[in-house]
Formats: C-alpha cells, structure tokens, sequence
C-alpha cells in the first residue's frame, strides 16, 4: 500500500469514511486512528503495528457530547476530570457502550476515552464525523512518534495516509485513569501528574500492579518505548554529588539528561528543563537507533510532575520490558 502524506485534515479524512487507517498527531504522540464503529478498519490497526490483540485502544472524541456514543456512563469522579482536562493528554476508562466492536478494547467491558488538545488532532476528529480508535503509531514495542518522520520509518507502506502536523509538544503519552470504580485510580502515568489529579479528586491513587494480580492497563505488560540500544538510568545530580559520573561504556555510547556529564560518549543531549527531556527523549531513542549507538546513558529525575511519567517510560525501556 501507498502511504499519502498531506496537511489536510479533510483529505486525510476521506480515508477513515472509506475505512482505511491515518496517523495523526496530538499533543502528546502521533496516533494511528481509524473509525472506531467500523470493526474492519480497527483490525487493520492491530495488523499495521503488529500490535497484540490483548491490547485495548483508546477512543478520540472531538467533542465531549461523543462520549455518549462510547460509554454507559460518566461517574462523577470522571465528570470531574473531563470538566478540569478534556481537551488534553489525559484518557478516562468508562463502561463500554455495545456499540463499540469488542476488537477495539480487546474484549474488555471498559474503554478508554480522551479528547487531543492539539487543534489539528480535533479539527480532523470532526472532519470523520465520528470518534477514532487510535493507539500511537509506531511499531509495537518501539518508542512512540513525536514527528510524522517517525511515524513514516516504522509505518511506512502499512498505513493510508499520514496527516502531519508539527513535532508534539508534550512527547509523553496521556495520563490513563480507571474510572469506573468507587476509588479512580492511575493505570499509566502520563502528561497529567498524579498531583493534578488529586487536586480535582483527592482520593486518587497509583495503581500498581502486583505480580499475581490481574494487570488493569494490558498495554502496562507488554514490551515498551524500547531503543535497539540498551538503556541504563544513571543517578541524577541530587544532593551531595557534585559530578555526573558516567561508567566507561564498552561501545558506542550516548547521553541524555539535565547536567553534563563526565565521561566521554558519542552524543549528548543536555535539555534545559525536565518538559524538556521528556519532550526530546523518545525522539532521540530514535536518533540513537540510526546512529548505531549501543548503550544510552539517561539521567534521573526528581519524580514530580512530569518526572514521573519520565522516569517510568525511562525504567520501562531500561528493563526491556
Ligand atoms: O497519548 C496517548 O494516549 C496516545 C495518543 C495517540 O492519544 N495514545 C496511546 O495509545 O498512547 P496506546 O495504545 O499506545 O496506549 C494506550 C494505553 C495502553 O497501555 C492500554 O493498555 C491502555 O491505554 N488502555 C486502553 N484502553 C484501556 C481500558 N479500557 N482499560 C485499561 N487500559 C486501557
Ligand atoms: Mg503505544
């Protein structure tokens, strides 16, 4: 298949009415949507990604009157959280309506909704005319896209259209939060802290999943946010230590964080705040990648606001996970 690239939301949109699959970007990631009524379209999502099939996707609305069409019921903590964060990077999981194919929350009677933030992202929303299915758009288990580049290098031939837009703002994806229960809790960290959370419901919690129990987010199991090279956290400049020390690297070795260290490697990425880092670290996973570089150094963070949702997507590429 030949894969289109243009700027034109209604353009792009004639493919979803047609059901085929267009990625397209958001302030968090790009994703890769497809109408999320027509069962057909969505599988073509799963087989573009490789993506496994016990893994749900999240529903985009362009207007919060959609969410009617996917969901039972809007709880009251969701109320609260679409009233203070729709638009933006945060997702809530509601009961499922059945008119939604099972495919799309791989079979779960819950789904994940969010409105985008980024104006492109809702304009070509509505342009379809209804909501879209849409995970991010990269192969599965590599680092999400925050260029329509990244999107066209692992996607290229396996989608219709990409409609492209700038380098997202945020580069981390949306916050997911469990909505149906009496207690919401985090199921992914994203772009909305857990502090912000809780400004709007304190009774929120992180959800952490043990071993023996059932993983509420399946997506949180799979492999992840993953460079071909390995990746190792490196202690950050807290209190007491003076220098960033980097080990001496066995190959050819790269750096990202908020100090420069000491130590030689090949790249170095020093970002001046952490939005910043989290903003530039998938991107340069990837940068990484095409260089050659088999190990990549990445600095520690305070784990508060963004750092969190950081330094998770950080541990979960270090783990191989
Ligand atoms: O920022 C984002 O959320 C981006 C952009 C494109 O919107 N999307 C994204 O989608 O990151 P994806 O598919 O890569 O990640 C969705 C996550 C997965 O961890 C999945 O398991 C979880 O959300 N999820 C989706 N629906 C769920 C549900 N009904 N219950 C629990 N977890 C759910
Ligand atoms: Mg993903």
């Amino acid at each position: 298949m030949k894969t289109l690239l243009t700027t034109d939301p209604n353009e792009a949109a004639e493919f979803i009415k047609r059901g085929r699959i267009v990625a397209f970007p958001t302030e968090t990631v790009y994703g890769l949507g497809a109408n999320v009524f027509d069962e057909r379209a969505v599988a073509k999502i799963f087989e573009a990604k490789k993506r496994p099939a016990d893994n749900p996707l999240i529903a985009h609305v362009s207007r919060v009157e959609q969410i009617g069409q996917l969901a039972t019921e809007i709880t009251e903590s969701a109320e609260k959280l679409i009233d203070r964060f729709f638009p933006g990077p945060l997702t809530v999981v509601l009961a499922k309506s059945d008119k939604v194919p099972a495919i799309v929350t791989a079979g779960l009677d819950t789904i994940g909704v969010r409105m985008p933030g980024y104006p492109l992202a809702r304009g070509f929303i509505e342009a379809c005319g209804m909501p879209l299915a849409a995970p991010s758009a990269n192969l599965s288990g590599r680092p999400s896209p925050t260029t329509w580049q990244a999107v066209l290098d692992d996607l290229d031939g396996r989608m219709d259209c990409i409609l492209q837009g700038e380098a997202t703002e945020i580069g981390l994806e949306s916050t997911v939060v469990d909505c149906t229960g009496e207690v919401p809790l985090v199921l992914r960290l994203g772009a909305v802290s857990l502090e912000e959370l809780q400004a709007v419901v304190p009774t929120m919690s992180h959800y952490l999943s043990n071993d023996d129990e059932v993983v509420r987010s399946p997506g949180v199991r799979h492999r992840h946010y993953s460079p071909r090279a390995r990746v190792m956290v490196i202690q950050g400049m807290g209190a007491g230590i003076r220098s960033l020390q980097l080990p001496v690297p066995t190959g050819r070795a790269a750096f990202i964080g908020l100090d420069r260290p000491t130590g030689k490697v090949e790249v170095e990425r020093i970002c001046g705040s952490v939005d910043e880092y989290a903003h530039q670290l998938f991107e340069f996973f990837r940068e990484c990648d095409r260089r050659g570089i088999e190990t990549i150094y990445c600095e520690q963070v305070d784990e508060s606001g963004i750092g969190a949702a950081l330094m998770d997507r950080i541990r979960r590429a270090a783990s191989g996970q």
